[in-house]
């Protein structure tokens, strides 16, 4: 029996959904737990390109149980035609299960969020939201106005909460934001069709996971976006709304902390952003450039180009300290092919003088931090063939080891390319 975790370290993409697959080839279930649709999770597998925003990535394992957990935020549309993508591969539903409380998204939501995003601009103080409306909808839960999973597949109760919550958010959207207002009657005839259709996946996933667990089966929780992005220990404001380190992602999937065994903290060999905030080792220049073009570094949900910089030994250390991290897994070593010198920040520098070697608990004091770089040689080879520590060049070695010395944990997989198989077992 085991109880894994895996979580973003950095500011998502770190390549989660390929160590979810890996992982979930050994697994019973798999417990997707927090965040929506601003989540892209990629899997390559036998020449396929899996995309996946809501479906836990242990779905292409048959007899896995794939289950979205009660943290969810849940767009029903995006729900169903992400299951007819996938149907067009084969892939079949019977073991999909997804909880009664999870929020649903609805369109006012996605509305709100954009709406707000061109609010702020005027300021230019937009977050860069995917624009799903992922944040109206947390906001709503914790207003405790939300409307649930529960209530698409029980149209009384879905016509009784989206006409009273639909006509305040249109007020919003009209009278403060001066947008069109939305057609609340046909949302509730829309969803109630949605309803139907998930009627019958909707089930209790934290009693669900606990008879996995107490069956001594092996039970796998997928944590979406990362730990900069939290929205306590994050860069807030430049966050999402959700909780994606490990202790949230247990509590989203309904699962008592004490079980969890392993905590994977996923980081990629460098680092990347999408969307507005701060990132210390940006790089806007030609590395930056060319780890985005040999690093396909472009948003799995948007598709805008992501921000490129070196690798952050602080943020993954703030992540190893915050989820209890036990096993580091680093992802695109094979990016970092090419470039002459590498660099590494150990430690931040502050204006007066003294070291930080912790990420700053709020914005004002991380604009007062500059990085403090290690360099290394960098590296030729194409190490997309290697498939075990020995097939890598010694200089990759030594950066792996050093990462590892940097983070406080131990490196126990590395991604060498984006196929399930392009990956070493330490
Ligand atoms: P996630 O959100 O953490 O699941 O990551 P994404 O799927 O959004 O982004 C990671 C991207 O890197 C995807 O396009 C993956 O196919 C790709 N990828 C994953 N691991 C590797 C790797 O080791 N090397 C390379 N070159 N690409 C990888
Ligand atoms: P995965 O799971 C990268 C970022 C957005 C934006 C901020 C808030 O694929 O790693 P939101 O729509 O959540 O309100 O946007 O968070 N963001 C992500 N960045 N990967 C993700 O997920 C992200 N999910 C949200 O770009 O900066
Ligand atoms: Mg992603």
């Amino acid at each position: 029996m085991a109880v894994n975790v895996i979580i973003g370290t950095q500011w998502g993409d770190e390549a989660k959904g390929k160590t979810i697959d890996i992982l979930a080839e050994k697994s019973d279930a798999v417990v997707r737990a927090q965040g929506g649709n601003n989540a892209g999770h990629t899997v390559v597998a036998d020449g396929v390109t899996y995309k996946l925003n809501l479906i836990p990535s242990g779905i292409l394992h048959k007899g896995t149980l794939c289950m979205l957990g009660a943290g969810m935020v849940i767009d029903p549309r995006v729900l169903l035609s992400e299951m007819e993508k996938l149907t067009a591969y084969g892939i079949t539903f019977e073991n999909l299960k997804i909880d009664p409380r999870a929020h649903l998204i609805m369109p006012w939501h996605i509305a709100l969020d954009n709406l707000s995003e061109k609010y702020k601009s005027n300021s230019g103080s937009s977050i860069g939201t995917t624009g799903r409306g992922i944040g109206p909808c947390y906001a709503d839960k914790y207003e405790r106005v939300g409307l649930r999973i529960y209530d698409i597949a029980h149209p009384e109760a879905l016509k009784t909460k989206a006409t009273a919550t639909g006509e305040l958010k249109n007020r919003i959207i009209t009278e403060i934001y001066g947008g069109e207002p939305l057609d609340i009657d046909s949302i509730i005839a829309e969803y109630a069709a949605l309803g139907e259709k998930l009627k019958p996946f909707i089930d209790d996933v934290s009693v669900l996971a606990d008879k996995v667990i107490k069956s001594g089966k092996t039970l796998l929780l997928e944590g979406a976006q990362a730990t900069l992005l939290d929205i306590d220990f994050g860069t807030y404001p430049y966050v999402t709304s959700s909780h994606p380190i490990s202790a949230g992602v247990a509590n989203g999937a309904g699962v008592a902390p004490n079980v969890v065994d392993k905590v994977y903290g996923v980081a990629k060999a460098y680092t990347t952003r999408v969307g507005e905030g701060p990132f210390p080792t940006e790089l806007k220049d030609d590395i930056g450039d060319y780890i985005r073009e040999k690093g396909q570094e472009f948003g799995t949900t948007t598709g805008r180009p992501r921000r490129t910089g070196w690798f952050d030994a602080v943020i993954v250390r703030h992540a190893v300290r915050l989820n209890g991290i036990t096993d580091l897994v680093i992802g695109k070593l094979d990016t970092l092919s090419g470039i002459e010198t590498l660099k590494i920040c150990t430690s931040y520098k502050k204006s007066d003088g003294t070291t930080l070697d912790y990420f700053p608990s709020v914005l004002e004091e991380l604009a007062d931090c500059t990085p403090v770089y290690e360099e290394f040689p960098g590296f030729d080879d194409d190490i997309t063939a290697a498939r075990t520590w020995e097939d890598l060049p010694g200089i990759c070695q030594d950066y792996i080891l050093k990462l590892q010395k940097l983070c406080g944990c131990k490196v126990s997989m590395i991604g060498v390319g984006p196929d399930r198989v392009q990956q070493i077992n330490i």
